[in-house]
């Protein structure tokens, strides 16, 4: 090498040296963040690929916006095995001008249903504020349910049922207003019922069935005044079922508490309930009698 190539070599290194460090730098684009969930994941999500990532769009399971984000993840039911621990929720908007990179954080609809998913929730959910409907359930999630769920506040519809998560629901679920579909059933939950729930004024459907929830009905649960569907059955609740919140839940169509430890008279004001189709009592210690009102219109156990 003469004396004149030897700076050019050097000029020539530190300038691949330079690049590189430029491009290991450059934030996670959507398009790779997915990429790298997907190698993490056993599932023959063929279509996911650089080499096909201009139709980022017309990927399995991938809806996007009319500016061409991602705003749907449906996943559901494709026997895929993995956990979410490889995917960045905080991908940020890619590099290449005019491609159909853009951000995760953008993502809207969110349905992994009816896979083998385990590990635990990443906090980093969180991180997906546009989320208004995510659904997990029947997975084998576990570690809990995170804090952090409650900062995911324009979620309309959170299910997580049939995961063994198990601890406590987290009072930051009360954060949630818009929320009208809450499903843990079957989640292995062994807290009480926080009252911070009846913030979410908006819940038309809580199913918190099949867990290990002690302690009673927060009579703060009042407010829920547009709720149509509650079961809190298989749980280990006590106390009474108050007349003050029956009154409140003039919505009611399926109202099931069955297989719990509730005492109390069965409160009269269920007979004002005119939309009640489907109520069920058995298995607590309840004492007295249906309203006659209600028999003959509801099916009744
Ligand atoms: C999307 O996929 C379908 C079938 O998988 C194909 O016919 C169509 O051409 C694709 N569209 C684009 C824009 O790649
Ligand atoms: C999600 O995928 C499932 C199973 O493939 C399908 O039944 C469902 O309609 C899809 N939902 C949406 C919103 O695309
Ligand atoms: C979510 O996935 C489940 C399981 O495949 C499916 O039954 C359900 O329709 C999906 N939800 C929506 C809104 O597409
Ligand atoms: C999913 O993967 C884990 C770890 O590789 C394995 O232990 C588990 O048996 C798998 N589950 C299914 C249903 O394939
Ligand atoms: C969560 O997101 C932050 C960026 O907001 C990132 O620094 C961190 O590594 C992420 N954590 C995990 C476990 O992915
Ligand atoms: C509640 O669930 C958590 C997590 O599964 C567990 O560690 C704890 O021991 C359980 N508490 C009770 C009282 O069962
Ligand atoms: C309930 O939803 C409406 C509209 O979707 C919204 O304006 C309102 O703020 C929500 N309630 C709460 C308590 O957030
Ligand atoms: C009932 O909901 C309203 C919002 O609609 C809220 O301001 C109030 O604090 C709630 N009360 C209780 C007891 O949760
Ligand atoms: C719920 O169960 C736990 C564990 O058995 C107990 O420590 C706690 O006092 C119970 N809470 C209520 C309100 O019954």
């Amino acid at each position: 090498m003469s004396p004149i190539e030897r700076p050019l070599v050097l000029l020539h290194l530190l300038l691949v040296l330079f690049l590189t460090l430029k491009v290991t730098s450059l934030p996670t684009t959507e398009v790779q963040a997915l990429i790298k969930w997907k190698n993490s994941l056993s599932s023959p999500l063929n279509s996911w690929s650089l080499t096909t990532m201009k139709n980022l769009c017309n990927w399995t399971g991938i809806v996007c916006n009319t500016a061409g984000s991602v705003a749907e993840i449906n996943l559901s039911d494709l026997g895929t095995n993995g956990t979410l621990d490889q995917l960045d929720f905080t991908a940020l908007p890619g590099p290449i001008p005019g491609s159909l990179v853009s951000s995760l954080q953008k993502i809207e609809y969110l349905n992994l249903t009816a896979n083998f998913f385990q590990g635990s929730l990443p906090i980093n959910l969180s991180k997906l504020v546009a989320l208004k409907d995510l659904r997990l359930g029947d997975n084998s999630f576990e570690g809990g349910i995170p804090n952090e769920i409650g900062l995911i506040s324009s979620l309309h519809i959170l299910e997580l049922y049939d995961n063994p998560l198990g601890g406590e629901i987290p009072s930051s679920l009360g954060q949630l207003g818009m929320l009208q579909r809450l499903n843990l059933h079957t989640a292995g939950l062994n807290s009480t019922i926080p009252h911070e729930l009846s913030y979410c004024t908006n819940l038309t459907f809580i199913n918190l069935g099949l867990n290990s929830l002690n302690g009673s009905l927060p009579p703060s649960l009042s407010n829920l005044t547009k709720i149509s569907e509650l079961i809190i059955s298989n749980n280990l609740l006590s106390g009474e079922i108050s007349p003050y919140l029956i009154t409140s839940w003039e919505q009611l169509i399926r109202f099931y508490l069955h297989d719990n430890s509730f005492t109390s008279k069965i409160p009269q004001e269920i007979g004002r309930l005119t939309k009640l189709q489907y109520l069920d009592l058995y298995n607590n210690q309840l004492s007295g009698s249906i309203p006659p009102q209600r028999l003959g219109t509801s099916k009744i156990c």
